[in-house]
């Protein structure tokens, strides 16, 4: 059974109040080494960590402002809750990014939460989980200037275009496939090919996007194993090797102290 660090999950999300320590167990079952539990706000964080705590050393757990939420985006108290939860061992800023699929916020209010952001992972040396859905040129633009004042980070749930992999690439970043790469639809296996192995990560992006044969179902962490072996297909390698590839890369990327 392949190793596996899902890079990003929603396990704070009211779909696991039914399940959520039976999820984190189903998860280490199916070969995870690790989960990083997205706080995509302070109040989601703040659940995020408590998941964090009672499953210590196998669950991590990020915070950060969704740019869904820009609009209410206050940077003073905003900025307060995530440096609170850095302090209390949040190992990553995030999910943050931009959304002009949706525009749930203004564009210009999405890019000041963003920065806003990333000047924090500048500030703590702490990575950066990124969002970036028909937002390619503007994220690339953002992601350029952080990584040139040091910020690492992830490209999540990546499906495209290539340039903004080439601009993450070029800046240390990593590259996150989810489930859509199983998709019947997908149609892009080049792009599972361009990244380095050396920075390659899978993620459930839970409760959202499961993977096929689970497709339409409430996704878990569980199921990353399904993404594991398609992007291992894709890129002409075991499961197990990629999968030991990504563990190594999650932990790399995250400084989390696991042993892969
Ligand atoms: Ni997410």
């Amino acid at each position: 059974m392949p190793a596996f660090i899902d890079s990003h999950c929603h396990l704070a999300d009211p779909a696991f109040d039914v399940d959520r320590d039976d999820a984190v167990a189903r998860a280490r079952s199916a070969g995870a080494v690790a989960l990083v539990c997205i706080g995509e706000s302070p109040a989601m964080a703040a659940r995020a960590r408590e998941l964090a705590v009672r499953h210590a050393g196998f669950v991590w757990y990020t915070a950060g402002v969704h740019p869904h939420d820009a609009a209410s985006f206050d940077p003073i108290g905003d900025l307060e809750g995530l440096r609170d939860e850095i302090a209390q061992g949040a190992i990553a800023l995030g999910e943050c990014g931009l959304d002009y699929h949706y525009d749930h916020s203004p564009r210009d209010q999405q890019r000041r939460a963003f920065a806003a952001q990333l000047a924090l992972a500048a500030e703590y040396r702490l990575p950066v989980v990124v969002h970036s859905r028909e937002a390619a040129d503007d994220t690339a633009a953002m992601v350029r200037e952080a990584g040139a004042a040091g910020v690492v980070g992830i490209l999540h749930c990546f499906s495209g275009p290539a340039a903004l992999a080439d601009v993450g690439l070029a800046a240390g970043w990593y590259v996150s496939f989810s489930g859509i790469i199983t998709f019947k639809k997908w149609a892009d296996d080049a792009l599972l090919r361009l990244p380095p192995a050396d920075r390659l990560l899978v993620e459930s992006d839970a409760p959202y996007l499961a993977p096929v044969p689970y497709r339409g179902k409430r996704n878990e962490p569980a199921y990353v194993s399904q993404t594991v072996a398609k992007l291992a297909e894709a890129r002409g390698l075991s499961a197990d090797r990629l999968g030991a590839v990504v563990s190594e890369n999650a932990v790399r990327c995250f400084n989390l102290p696991v042993a892969t």
